[in-house]
This record gives structure tokens, C-alpha cells and sequence, in this order.
């Protein structure tokens, strides 16, 4: 959701910063816009569309060259996608340059008491405000005692409701570049002679391995050789230098078409991250060091509740079922956006999970925030390391899924699942679950590498299928218990990236309205494994073959009966039931796939979308 990149260094900045850009496109990519200082000057190109526009444009005419700019990928809140609207901002004297990621919440009534102080806007951003607010408290500053620019950026913020993270400079101050956050990331990279700031850490990986995960009200200044870090709420702000674990390639596309793509196919590397050095063999349990919580605090455990959004509460509305059928531990998930508003008489033994792949959704982050508030543990389940969430929370599990691209969530999604898996694993054997259920879910754990492996061979199956139904208007997914989640997530998929319209349901809820959407053009998906419900599902199937509504089933290999029910068949391998959700998305993250590449989609950059929602 916006994504920022600033440089300042021995390089000539222009390709650093639109290389960082094109990295952080996935945050927003309606328009996109860098300034740079060179002998005093700034230089300020801007574009509305995506960062390729933008690079045709610094490209087009020879310029001085530069070693420290700013720059910025939008994803539009305030104010439509336009050329104006694209950042940096100027301040009144076209002096002073912003870049800002998150929403100011007051900016209107701050607009207008500047406007009546005779200050001109050339834009309907609330950032501009935030430029002029910056370069106001600077020129107020220069007659005072506060000379630092960070001084100026730290007063202007002081007034300002809502979350930032930003890059300023100014042309008095050749050689610097001030960064602060709240509420939205920024992370300090620090390189030989070089700094950098970044909306994720994953962008400076060409460049450094060293970063500082800043933390809300942190404001550094960053010059070629040295960076200094303060709050604004603590008189000394304690940082730590941390080493990116991942490799420099780590957010490549490579030979794959889509990042999306080759999200899907690391899925058995996913899983073998997740579960490492996680399962316990001897106890037939697994063995989560992060959760921060003692075995007797485990035991005491009364009420499990989930909190997300889309594909990561998903991955929760799993889990949760996971935990009630085999560890016997009541659980339930709730949006993060709704539950944060709410005011739920709970249990004291009452433990929270919140599930996110970037750490950094608003409304997670303030479902998080509103839970611990009232006194309540809240472990994470996030991927980002150092992320804002993973930092709140009292302990948790990181994914180790790697970065994550694709604005559509894949490997984030198993991973999620896989986690809830072994968190059912650890409470299931401290309560009433076997040592040899145990040690049957651990052997499914050992193979669903394989077996992941295995559908992804039969991609091309999947694509003709894809492909075969690619022009309906609206599809339905279908699927019960562990399944229904499944539902819900294959749906959201092929919406995001085809602009299919497609809605999924509990099987059984079909007959209870849903059914009137049946029709010859409107294709329904079943998730229909051979378990304890398989013949309810053919009961399903066939209420919607009677209404001539085609049907692709995604079934049991060797399950032969499913072919006198179903138009088209996606096999995939059996696994214990509550591991059987990680298996039946892989071929339906493939089928939204090859339904959009056949409809031409953006799949990395689907409209509208931003990975990372850091907005309420
Ligand atoms: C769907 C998708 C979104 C995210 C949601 C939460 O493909 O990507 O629904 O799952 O915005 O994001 P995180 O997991 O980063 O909190």
C-alpha cells in the first residue's frame, strides 16, 4: 500500500530508486514519482501509471547527475490517480520534497486553516499538507533555535492524526534525507557509504543485507556514511542492526511468468520452512519456541480467537476448526476490522492469534492492539520478520515462507495453515489427542511436500480446465467444514486477478438459496474429498447437475465414482482431513491463475489491489 525508496550514496540514484520501485510495485501502482538532489536542486518526475511510465519519463531527457533522491509507488486514498497527485510533494517554496505512505486523518482541517494562511495546493493529497505542515515548522524553525530538518519533520507529525511513514529532504540540506514512521513501515538499510530507506526490506536486497526496522515515532535522519535514530516519544530511541535471512534472490521472478506462479510452485519448499525443526518425533507433538508460553499457560488455554483479513483469515477459519476437532480447544476466528469495534464478554483464559503475511495490515494491527488492551495474550502468525505486528504481539510463529510478491496470497496461505497444524499438534497431545493420532499427522506433515509436488505436475490439466471456463460471469465454490474456508479462499483468488465474480458457500447452504444461481453458464466448483461427508457432497452435485449448472470437482486420486457426477475432475493425493485444505488450494490457486492469464490479467498487479493494506 504505497511504497517508498530513498537513497542517498555513491551511486547515481535514478536506477537505484527505480529498480527499489519496480520492487515495491506490488504496494501500489497507479502512479509513481521520484525527486533528486544535485548541486542544491531538486528535481521532481512524476507519472501517473506504473513505474515503466515513469521510467520512459526520467529517461527522456539527459539530467545532473544525482547520489540522493526520494521516490514513491502510490496507491491512491486521497485523490485520483493523476500526474498531480503522484509523489513527492513540494512545500509552498518548492524547496522541501516529501514522500509519504499511510492516510492523514486530519488533513482536511489542517488544509484549510493553511489555505487561509494564503498557502496554494496543487494537489487533493493529504501529503501536500503534510509537505507545507514540514516546511512551515522548518521556516518557523530557522527564525527559532530548531535548525534540523528532522526537527521540523518531528514538529509537523506532532500535529497530524493518522499513520506515515515518509521520506523529506531539502535543498539547504544537501547530503541528508529524513526518514520517521507510524504505522506504516520503513525500514533503514545500511550499506558501505550508503543508506537507504524502504517500505520493506525485501527492495534493498540487490544492495544490503543490514537494516533497522524502524519502530512507530522513530524519526533517523540518513546521510552516505552514517545514520542516526531518534523518537519522538522516548528520550533515547534503542535500535537494533538486523541481518536479512534471506537469499539476494530470494524476490526474483526468474524463468516463471508471474510472481504469482512461482509463489505456487515454491509451495513444497513452503511447507518444509514452515515445519522444520518443528515436529516432534518422540512426542509424537510438535515444538513451537516462539509462542512465549509456558506448558501449564498452554493447558490453561480456554477460547483460541483468530483474527485476519481475507486470504490470512482464511487460513484462521482452518485453523480454528483445526483446533476444535483435534486439540479440543474452543476456537473461532473474526474479521480484524469487525472485532476491534466490538466489546466481546471473554473468557480471562482467552488467547488471540493474529494472522498476517506482511505484519503491517492496519486493521489487524489494530484488532491486535484493541485485544492486548483489554489484557489478553496475542501471539502472531506473520512471515515478515520485524514486521510491526510480529513485534506487538507476545509471541507467535514466523511462515519462513520467504518474500511474498504476488499481490494474490499463496504460499502465504499454506504456510499459515501448516502453522495452525502444528499449533493443533502442541495443544491436541496436552489434551486428548492420541500418540498415535500424533504420529499419523506427523507422517502427513512429512509428506505433503510430495504430494504438492505431485498436483503441480499436473498443472497443464488444470490450466485447460481454467481455460474451459475462463468467459463465465460468475462461478460458485463450494465445500464443507475444512472446506468451506477452501471455498471462500478460491473464490477471493480467481476474483482478485481474473474480475471473475465468484462467491463461496457452504456446500450444504446451496439449497438454501444460492441454488437459484444455477444455470448452464454458471460454473460451480465442489471440494469433494472422500471423508466423513463425501456423499453429501454427490447429494450436492446433484442438485446442481439437475439445474444444468456444469460442475468441476476436486476429488480424491483413485476416486472413480466422482467422474459420473462431475464435467471435469482435479485430482489431488489424501491426507489426514485436517491437513486435506493445504492440498485442495494448490489446484485451485492454479485454476484463478491460468483463468486469468487466458483473460489477459495483470496477475502480479490485479486492479485495484495493493499487497499490504496499511489503511483502515
Ligand atoms: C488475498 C490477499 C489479501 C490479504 C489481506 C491480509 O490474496 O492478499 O486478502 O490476505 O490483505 O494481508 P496480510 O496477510 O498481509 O495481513
Amino acid at each position: 500500500m504505497c511504497g517508498i525508496i530513498a537513497y542517498v550514496g555513491h551511486r547515481e540514484v535514478r536506477p537505484v530508486l527505480l529498480d527499489g520501485l519496480s520492487r515495491l510495485e506490488y504496494r501500489g501502482y497507479d502512479s509513481a514519482g521520484l525527486a533528486t538532489l544535485a548541486d542544491g536542486k531538486l528535481d521532481i518526475l512524476k507519472k501517473v501509471g506504473r513505474i515503466a511510465e515513469l521510467t520512459r519519463h526520467v529517461a527522456s531527457k539527459p539530467r545532473t547527475p544525482a547520489f540522493q533522491g526520494i521516490s514513491h509507488t502510490r496507491w491512491a486514498t486521497h485523490g485520483e490517480p493523476s500526474d498531480a497527485n503522484a509523489h513527492p510533494h513540494a512545500d509552498g517554496t518548492g524547496k522541501l520534497v516529501v514522500v509519504h505512505n499511510g492516510v492523514i486523518e486530519n488533513f482536511q482541517p489542517l488544509k484549510r486553516k493553511l489555505e487561509a494562511e494564503g498557502h496554494l495546493f496543487a494537489s487533493a493529497t493529504d501529503t501536500e499538507v503534510l509537505a507545507h505542515l514540514i516546511g512551515k515548522a522548518y521556516q518557523a524553525g530557522m527564525e527559532g533555535s530548531a535548525r534540523r530538518l528532522s526537527d521540523a519533520v518531528r514538529t509537523a507529525l506532532s500535529g497530524i492524526k493518522g499513520t506515515y511513514g515518509v521520506a523529506v529532504m531539502h535543498e539547504d540540506f544537501p547530503g541528508l534525507i529524513v526518514g520517521a514512521r507510524r504505522g506504516s513501515p520503513l525500514v533503514l538499510g545500511i550499506g558501505e557509504g550508503e543508506m537507504f530507506l524502504s517500505s520493506d526490506a525485501t527492495a534493498l536486497l540487490p544492495y544490503t543485507h543490514k537494516v533497522v526496522y524502524l519502530k512507530d515515532f522513530d524519526v533517523t535522519e540518513i546521510r552516505a556514511d552514517r545514520f542516526q535514530i531518534e523518537s519522538m516519544t522516548h528520550d533515547t530511541a534503542d535500535y537494533q542492526v538486523e541481518e536479512l535471512d534471506y537469499a539476494p534472490d530470494a524476490a526474483e521472478r526468474g524463468a516463471f511468468a508471474h510472481y504469482m506462479l512461482k509463489e505456487i510452485h515454491e509451495q513444497p519448499q513452503t511447507l518444509e520452512n514452515a515445519v522444520r525443526g518443528r515436529l516432534n518425533g518422540e512426542e509424537s507433538s510438535a515444538q513451537l519456541g516462539g509462542l512465549n508460553l509456558t506448558p501449564a499457560e498452554l493447558r490453561d488455554i480456554d477460547r483460541v480467537i483468530v483474527l485476519g483479513c481475507g486470504t490470512a483469515l482464511h487460513a484462521g477459519m482452518v485453523g480454528a476448526q483445526m483446533l476444535e476437532n483435534m486439540a479440543f480447544v474452543a476456537a473461532e476466528t473474526d474479521f480484524a476490522s469487525e472485532f476491534r469495534f466490538k466489546n466481546r464478554p471473554l473468557p480471562r483464559n482467552t488467547i488471540f492469534f493474529a494472522v498476517s503475511q506482511s505484519g503491517e495490515t492496519a486493521d489487524t494491527l489494530g484488532a491486535l492492539r484493541e485485544a492486548r488492551r483489554k489484557g489478553f495474550r496475542c501471539l502472531g502468525i506473520c512471515n515478515s520478520v520485524g514486521s510491526t505486528i510480529a513485534r506487538e504481539s507476545d509471541g507467535g510463529m514466523y511462515m519462513h515462507a520467504g518474500p511474498e510478491i504476488g499481490v494474490a496470497a499463496t504460499k502465504s496461505f499454506v504456510s499459515q495453515v501448516a502453522l495452525f497444524g502444528l499449533l493443533t499438534l502442541t495443544l491436541g497431545r496436552m489434551r486428548q489427542m492420541s500418540a498415535s493420532t500424533g504420529s499419523k499427522i506427523i507422517r502427513s506433515f512429512e509428506k505433503l511436500p510430495d504430494q504438492v509436488r505431485k498436483i503441480l505436475a499436473g498443472e497443464e490439466h488444470i490450466a485447460a480446465i481454467a481455460r474451459k471456463y475462463a468467459q463465465a460471469n460468475s462461478m460458485l465454490f463450494l465445500g464443507r467444514q475444512y472446506n468451506y474456508p477452501i471455498a471462500l479462499e478460491a473464490a477471493l483468488k480467481l476474483k482478485e486477478i481474473s474480475y471473475i465474480h465468484a462467491a463461496g458457500f457452504p456446500a450444504s447452504e446451496l439449497k438454501h438459496g444460492i441454488i437459484a444461481l444455477i444455470d448452464p453458464a454458471t460454473p460451480t466448483v465442489i471440494l469433494c474429498p472422500q471423508d466423513s461427508l463425501y456423499e453429501k457432497n454427490i447429494s450436492t452435485m446433484q442438485e446442481v447437475r439437475a439445474r444444468k449448472g456444469p460442475i468441476i470437482a476436486v476429488a480424491t486420486e483413485g476416486d472413480e465414482e466422482i467422474r459420473h457426477h462431475a464435467d471435469d475432475v482435479i485430482y489431488v493425493p489424501r491426507t489426514v482431513e485436517m491437513l486435506q485444505p493445504i492440498l485442495n488450494i494448490i489446484p485451485l490457486q492454479l485454476f484463478a491463475y491460468h483463468a486469468a492469464v487466458a483473460l489477459g490479467r495483470d496477475v502480479d498487479k490485479p486492479r485495484n489491489l495493493a499487497k499490504s493494506v496499511t489503511v483502515e
